[in-house]
């Protein structure tokens, strides 16, 4: 399958949500979730957040969220990637697709300085606890019963970027 990603207009919402209400696992957010994702402008260099979406054949079949916080700490400063949600169409999915979606995200990641890259899942996960293993993130720690209906731990993966 040819795979197309590009980063995510307003215009595209609605796919996104389609996608995502076929996608229980992923964060359930209301429409105007995505507006921060959608315009990629911000007034606070310390926050930015983008949307990919990939596609194939002018299809738009799965999409990817993502921020970029700078954090500040006892070393320094330091950006932050956080993957907060991504989402295949049922039908498109063992295709590759959230593959290139996450290595569009490590290079946005990576073009903002960013050096670690984070996120959080269900513990029962196992279809993307395989993907981000497969793809070397590791475990980075866990919150007990952050997950309601049903209740479930987050399981906290990163990886350290170039
Ligand atoms: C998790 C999810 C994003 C994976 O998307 P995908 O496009 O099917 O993933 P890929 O095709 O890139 O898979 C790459 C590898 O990840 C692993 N993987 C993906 N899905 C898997 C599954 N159901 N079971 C076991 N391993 C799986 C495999 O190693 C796979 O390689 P392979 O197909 O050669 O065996 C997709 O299943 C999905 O949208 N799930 C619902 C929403 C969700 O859970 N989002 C993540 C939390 S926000």
């Amino acid at each position: 399958m040819s795979i197309e990603i590009r980063p995510a207009t307003q215009a595209d919402l609605e796919p996104i949500l389609a996608i995502a209400a076929e996608s229980p696992e992923a964060p359930q957010w209301q429409p105007s979730g995505y507006n921060p994702y959608l315009s990629s402008q911000t007034s606070n260099p310390a926050l930015r957040r983008t949307a990919l979406i990939a596609s194939s054949q002018q299809k738009i079949l799965a999409f990817a969220a993502a921020s970029l916080l700078l954090i500040t700490d006892s070393a320094g400063h330091e950006n932050t990637c956080q993957l907060d949600s991504m989402a295949v169409q049922p039908e498109a999915r063992r295709q590759g697709l959230a593959t290139a979606l996450l290595h569009a995200i490590r290079n946005w990641a990576a073009q903002n300085n960013a050096r670690h890259l984070t996120l959080e899942v269900r513990s029962g996960n196992t279809p993307a606890i395989a993907l981000y293993h497969r793809l070397g993130l590791r475990p980075e720690g866990r919150r007990p019963r952050y997950y309601a209906h049903p209740e479930e731990d987050a399981v906290i993966l990163g990886i350290p970027l170039p």
